[in-house]
């Protein structure tokens, strides 16, 4: 997509009492990308603002795109489930609407609600996911116990030692890159501003945000250092980097860290599983989710080593172990691809959307290992549509990190 640059009406080298946008995002990431589709659609004058786009660097780009709160669902993450359930509910819509929006068919999104194999592999695995059974009972989730030869039934490429699973029938999936193109698409026809410019601080008047000062970006014509885009909402969208952000002050700086995850991806003439497969394999998580064009994701580590992103024959090496136990057939497969991301983890592990103590200042980021699943939900949240009876709001509120460090 060609990068539109801001437009004279935007642009000020000097502050001024003129707000051009109604929202700013600061992060063209798939939270980003998705929340300026949102409001775009809602009539909003939206920019994004972010050097390189839906680059490889986004988490979305090592995303598997499960969509599966019920799945993933653990012992003392409930509020996490709630979100996940409520953002699962709004995938469906999400999804048509923007592959009209972007001119695709809704299968080019590779958008599948076939639900989510949860299997055991040891004695250990197997007495682990009965415990989450009876969980999942208690919290009314709807998921079917299943023997080894069941599972093997609905996939009969699991290995013959899988002992039992999980069926999760309400789970989905989808490809985040090609939701990410879609995305990109979609801003264009909406007429969003693509900014390629790193911002270098906030522009305040008073308290108040009122907008960003842009760096000079290498490669691009943003303009001078200290050129100033003025919104009415200014955003933070900026995944893993959230917490590193220059110039913003550190009552606000979001509590957001880095944590990596290293995905491979197999490609096979045709696809060899029906449904995401997730498994514990001696203890350990792998998941193995399909493309409709035959490719296979496997994920994925979870590494605290900072900004590393480098892709490693030990991580490598444990999702093809693990992977391996539960489908056998997968080291027949051509490896067409291994990434690393950065996930944005919060200290409670649930996302940071909504206001900042700064008026004019909101967050979208800390999504963590849900921001694929999260997305519409957090442009409902952040675009205040849906009202919030559930109380959602109040479990993402970025205050309750800064009222209580
Ligand atoms: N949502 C899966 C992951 O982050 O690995």
């Amino acid at each position: 997509m060609p990068h539109t640059a801001v437009p004279a009406s935007a642009r000020s080298s000097s502050p001024g009492p003129r707000t051009a946008y109604d929202l700013l995002l600061i992060g063209g990431g798939l939270i980003g990308l998705s929340t300026a589709w949102r409001a775009a659609r809602r009539g909003l004058r939206v920019a994004v603002v972010d050097p390189a786009p839906a680059s490889a660097a986004a988490a979305s780009h090592a995303a598997a795109g499960m969509l599966a709160p019920v799945s993933e669902v653990t012992y003392t993450e409930e509020p996490l489930l709630r979100l996940g359930l409520a953002s699962l509910a709004r995938w469906p819509a999400f999804a048509a609407e923007l592959a009209a929006d972007s001119g695709r068919d809704l299968g080019d999104l590779d958008y599948r609600a076939d639900g989510m194999l949860e299997v055991a592999f040891g004695s250990d695995d197997l007495a682990a996911l009965d415990e989450l059974a009876a969980f999942m009972g208690k919290l009314d989730l709807p998921v079917e116990r299943l023997t080894g030869r069941e599972c093997r039934r609905l996939e009969p490429m699991l290995a013959p030692a899988v002992r039992g699973g999980l069926l999760a029938r309400g789970d989905a999936w989808v490809d985040p890159r090609r939701v990410t193109r879609a995305l990109l698409a979609a801003l264009e026809r909406r007429g969003v501003d693509m900014v390629p410019a790193r911002v270098a601080g906030l522009e305040r008047s008073g308290e108040a945000v009122v907008g960003v000062r842009l760096a000079p970006g290498a490669g691009t014509s943003t303009g001078p250092s200290g050129e100033v885009v003025r919104a009415e909402r200014v955003v933070l969208a900026a995944g893993a980097w959230s917490g590193a952000m220059e110039g913003l002050p550190p009552e606000v700086l979001p509590p957001v860290r880095p944590v990596k995850g290293q995905i491979m991806r197999l490609r096979s003439p045709e696809p060899i599983l029906r449904r995401c497969v997730r498994g514990v394999v001696h203890g350990s998580y792998v998941y193995l989710v399909p493309r409709g064009d035959g490719e296979l994701v496997l994920g994925a580590t979870q590494e605290e080593l900072g900004f590393d992103t480098r892709v490693t024959a030990g991580g490598l090496w444990e999702l093809l172990r693990d992977a391996r136990e539960l489908v056998p057939g997968v080291t027949e497969l051509e490896v067409a691809d291994v990434v690393a991301g950065l996930r944005p983890g919060t200290p409670d592990n649930l996302p940071l959307i909504g206001p900042t103590a700064l008026p004019g200042l909101w967050l979208a980021t800390g999504h963590h290992r849900g921001g694929v699943l999260l997305a519409p939900l957090t442009a409902d949240l952040l675009l205040e549509e849906a009202g919030d009876q559930q109380g959602l709001a109040g479990l993402c509120s970025p205050l309750r990190f800064q009222e209580n460090p």
